[in-house]
C-alpha cells in the first residue's frame, strides 16, 4: 500500500504569516526522504494555503509523483494543464467548507467531469475522481473513462460506534472490488489519522492512501521538543 502525503497544512501555517516559512516544498523533500510514495496538494480557488508559485515549485522538485488536488473552475483547470502535475485529482469546492466535505458528484456533473478529464489526459496528466464509496459514482466515473478514483474515507473516519465504523469498512472494500472490476485504480483517504488508518491499509484492492492533516499535526508535536532545544542553545549560547 503506498502513501501520498498531503502538504497543504504546510502552507496553512507559511500563510498565517505571510512569510516563507514553513516551506512546502522543503516539506515535501522531508516526506520523500521519509518514504512517500507521492507528495499531494490542494490549489483551492481562494489560495487560502497552497499558491500557483509552490505548484509550480513542486512540478520542478519532486521526485516521486506531483498529485494536484483541483476543483473544477476554468481557472485552476488552466493552471493544471499548463503545469503538468504527474496526477490531478478532482474534488468537489465550497468556498466556505473547511476541508473538501464529500465527494465529486460524477453523476450530476458527468459531462462536464469528463470534458475536463479528457483535456488532462490529452496532456499525458493521470486523472483521478475524488468519490464516495458509492455503485452510481463509481460507475460513472469508469465511463468518464478516467484512470482512477479516491475513495472518500469521511464516513468511516467519521464513525462514532465501532459498529459503524465496521459498516463503513465493509462499504470501502465492496466499492474498492466493485471499481477495480471496472477497471479502475482504487485509492482512499480523507480523515485517516494515526488511530484509524490500519483497518483502511487492510483492504485489498486499494493502492494507495493519501493523508494530511494528521501527519502535519503529528510533525508538529514530534517535532516541538527539538525546536525548543535548538531556540534555547541559541539564547544560552549568546547570554
Ligand atoms: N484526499 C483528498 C481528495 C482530499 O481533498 C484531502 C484533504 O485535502 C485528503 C485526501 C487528505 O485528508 P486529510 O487532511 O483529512 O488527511
Amino acid at each position: 500500500m503506498k502513501l501520498g502525503v498531503n502538504i497543504d497544512h504546510v502552507a496553512t501555517v507559511r500563510q498565517s504569516r505571510g512569510g516563507d516559512e514553513p516551506d512546502p516544498i522543503m516539506a515535501a523533500k522531508i516526506c520523500e526522504g521519509a518514504g512517500a510514495d507521492s507528495i499531494v496538494c490542494h490549489l483551492r480557488e481562494d489560495r487560502r494555503h497552497i499558491l500557483d508559485a509552490d505548484v509550480k515549485m513542486l512540478k520542478k522538485s519532486v521526485t516521486t509523483r506531483l498529485n494536484l488536488e483541483m476543483a473544477l473552475s476554468p481557472d485552476i483547470l488552466d493552471v493544471a494543464l499548463r503545469l503538468k502535475p504527474d496526477q490531478c485529482t478532482i474534488v468537489p469546492e465550497r468556498r466556505q467548507e473547511i476541508t473538501t466535505e464529500g465527494g465529486l458528484d460524477v453523476v450530476r456533473y458527468f459531462k462536464k467531469i469528463t470534458r475536463a478529464a479528457d483535456l488532462l489526459r490529452q496532456k499525458g496528466i493521470c486523472v483521478s475522481l475524488f468519490i464516495a464509496p458509492e455503485k452510481p459514482q463509481i460507475t460513472r466515473a469508469a465511463e468518464a473513462g478516467v484512470d482512477m478514483i479516491e475513495l472518500h474515507t469521511g464516513c468511516y473516519a467519521n464513525s462514532r460506534t465501532r459498529s459503524a465504523a465496521q459498516k463503513q469498512l465493509k462499504t470501502l472494500s465492496d466499492m474498492t472490488h466493485f471499481a477495480r472490476d471496472l477497471g479502475l485504480t482504487v485509492n482512499a483517504g480523507h480523515g485517516l489519522n494515526y488511530a484509524n488508518t490500519a483497518p483502511v491499509a487492510r483492504i485489498n484492492g486499494i493502492e494507495e492512501l493519501n493523508i494530511g492533516h494528521s501527519i502535519i499535526s503529528r510533525a508538529i508535536t514530534t517535532g516541538l521538543q527539538q525546536a525548543v532545544k535548538e531556540m534555547l542553545a541559541i539564547i544560552r549560547t549568546a547570554t
